[in-house]
């Protein structure tokens, strides 16, 4: 199947939060998105708009970097907020449930690169690149039908 995708590009800080309000509007339990890029590039950033714009009570959403994983209840289901950067082994990823989580949750990764083999062939795949200080490109890039309609609603400029 023909890749599909589309590029954001120079958004700011503001933008890109905006997107991940944007995004969190049509997601549902089993959708993964996968968050790739370097440290610093926003990964981070466009989970915490996205998150917080679905959660049933207001909270803080720090960065998983330490915890790993993040679990919240939200208006669309359960969600895992996931950073892979310190594992050290796939074998963690089933361990943390993460295999089990793709199934039944929503899912935001980062550092997908560590998912090797368990990386969900239908996720929804943002590419961060940080050339200026400032603003951030970001590519989007799917296989999977299911993404479709969000080129559509971005060009429509909702
Ligand atoms: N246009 C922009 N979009 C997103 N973040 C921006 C932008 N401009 C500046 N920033 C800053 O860049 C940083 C992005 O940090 P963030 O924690 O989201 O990165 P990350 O990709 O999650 O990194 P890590 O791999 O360490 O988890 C923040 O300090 C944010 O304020
Ligand atoms: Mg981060």
């Amino acid at each position: 199947m023909a890749g599909r995708g589309f590029q954001l590009s120079d958004v700011s800080e503001t933008e890109l939060a905006a997107f991940g309000v944007h995004l969190a509007r049509n997601l549902c339990a089993g959708d993964t998105i996968l968050l790739d890029g370097p440290v610093g590039a926003g990964k981070t950033h466009l989970a915490r708009a996205l998150i917080q714009s679905i959660l049933i009570e207001p909270e803080d959403v720090p960065s998983p970097t330490f915890t790993l994983s993040q679990v919240y209840e939200t208006v669309r289901g359960t969600l895992w907020h996931t950073d892979l950067y310190r594992i050290t082994s796939e074998n963690e990823i089933e361990e943390l449930g993460l295999t089990e989580a793709f199934e039944t949750a929503i899912c935001l990764v980062e550092w997908p690169d560590r998912l090797g083999v368990y990386a969900p062939k239908d996720a929804l795949v943002l590419n961060f690149e940080a050339k200026n200080y400032d603003t951030r490109n970001v590519h989007a890039i799917w296989t999977s039908p299911r993404w479709d309609k969000l080129k559509e609603r971005v060009h429509a400029g909702s």
